[in-house]
């Protein structure tokens, strides 16, 4: 496994479970000894224990070395981290190709490089022709492409027991080589169902993932969308989407309407998506992501309006507590953050914001050590003027909005996710505020 952040992390530590002799690669000296010492350095549902558990079989091993990687595996996962470029909306491929250069003049015998993250289509391609110039072993060193649809939070139930499973491939060696890798889940011995498998080239199981992953921001900044067009009617984006929700042609997953998507994927991929697709002369295939993305954005917005009107048309010097700061509960992670941006804009126009999250302050407090932190719901809220719930962590369901009352300035709560009880807020005499929703 090339790169252990979170998906090669993962995918060893399953590679492992799946019998195989897995060493994980990465060039953070650190992490490859936190993991040697099982440790994971994010936080992942089951996912430790399964390290320690693999570490204890002597099947799993982490190392920092190009060579000893080369010279150990017939088939080589490529799991490193492909980040929104610093300059534009593209990806940024510095840790693919710099893995490809590294690894390829080591490469003395046959095996197989296995693509797993989110590139632009065209890169397996290009890399295939890159490693057959650099490696020893020439044409015997292939590429394949086999993205990875993991979910934070699911991450080792979606890697064991995924929806499906997609090859991309270039000659029957690749293919064959892949089955035998995933002959444990394609032709599973327990006599539980086999996963679906789609056998493609490269550039379509590339696409797969982009395709994947558009529709996904797609279905969520639809009911986003709709959202914002219930607060002008005067009508209720709840019901409408549970109304949807009963086709089973549109089905009510990913139909949440809220403060939107963020995360480490889903922003950074369709903006990729779209920038490749412009290179490739069919922007105007994908134009709609455009939107999809400025209506995500828009709703980060929103609550900000929305917590200015309650704060009486000016945030400037108002106390604005803010509930969540993770990108999504149980997660630890604040990549592209919708509440961590709400917090910031808000910050912004001058208000003291207070951030409270039970799992990802360590990491919110680096990427944003300006504002305020709280151990606790009730320190984060104490006079406040307005209560911001924006991540949906279940623990919020249970506030006690009697009890918080009595502790604020101003019992204005905007519930940006749409997940708590309105009338157990309004009968503690708060004014409560969801998007979507007449007010
Ligand atoms: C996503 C894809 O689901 C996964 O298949 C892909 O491989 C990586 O990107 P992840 O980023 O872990 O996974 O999060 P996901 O659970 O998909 O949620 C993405 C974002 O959308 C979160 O911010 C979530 O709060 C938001 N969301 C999701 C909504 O706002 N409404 C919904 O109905 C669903």
């Amino acid at each position: 496994m090339i790169g252990t952040g979170y998906l090669g992390a993962t995918h060893a530590v399953c590679m492992a479970a799946l019998g195989f002799e897995t060493l994980g690669l990465d060039v953070d000296v650190e992490k490859a000894a936190a993991l040697s010492s099982g440790r994971l350095p994010f936080h992942e549902p089951g996912l430790e224990v399964l390290l320690r558990d693999q570490l204890a079989t002597g099947r799993l091993r982490f190392t920092t070395s190009y060579e000893e990687a080369a010279a150990f595996a017939d088939v080589h996962f490529l799991c490193v981290g492909t980040p929104q470029r610093a300059d534009g909306p593209g990806a940024d491929l510095r840790y693919v190709d710099g893995a490809v250069e590294a690894l390829g003049p080591y490469l003395t015998r046959p095996c197989l490089l296995v693509g797993k993250s989110t590139v632009p289509v065209g890169t397996a391609a290009r890399l295939r022709a890159r490693l057959a110039q650099l490696a020893p072993a020439g044409q015997d060193a292939e590429v394949a492409w086999n993205p990875e649809f993991l979910r934070e939070g699911f991450a080792v139930q979606d890697t064991l027991r995924p929806d499906r499973l997609v090859f991309g491939v270039a000659s029957d060696r690749a293919e064959r080589l892949l089955r035998e890798v995933y002959a444990p889940l394609l032709e599973p011995a327990d006599g539980r169902e086999p996963v679906p498998l789609v056998v493609a080239d490269l550039a379509t199981a590339e696409l797969v993932k982009a395709a994947a992953n558009s529709f996904l921001a797609t279905k969520i900044s639809f009911i986003n969308a709709m959202a914002e067009v219930c607060e002008a009617a005067g009508a209720d984006v709840l019901p409408l989407a549970r109304a949807l929700a009963h086709d089973p042609r549109i089905g009510g997953r990913f139909l949440s309407p809220g403060v939107g998507f963020g995360g480490g994927c889903l922003p950074k991929d369709i903006r990729a998506f779209t920038a490749r697709a412009e290179e490739l002369g069919v922007g105007r295939a994908v134009e709609f992501l455009h939107q999809v993305d400025e209506v995500n954005l828009r709703r980060r917005t929103a609550v900000v309006d929305l917590a200015r009107e309650l704060s009486g048309g000016d945030l400037c010097g108002r106390r604005i507590a803010v509930l969540g700061a993770a990108f999504k509960p149980g997660s630890d992670d604040v990549r592209d953050s919708p509440a961590l941006a709400v917090a910031d804009l808000i910050e912004r126009e001058g208000a003291e914001v207070v951030v409270h999250d039970p799992m990802a302050m360590d990491n919110a407090r680096k990427v944003f050590p300006s504002l305020s932190f709280a151990d606790s719901v009730t320190e984060a809220a104490v006079g406040s003027d307005v209560l911001l719930h924006l991540t949906e962590w279940p623990e919020f369901a249970d506030i006690d909005p009697h009890a918080l009352g009595d502790t604020v300035a101003g019992r204005h709560i905007i519930d940006a996710r749409n997940t708590l009880n309105p009338s157990h807020w309004q009968a503690a005499n708060w004014n409560y505020r969801a998007l979507g929703r007449p007010s």
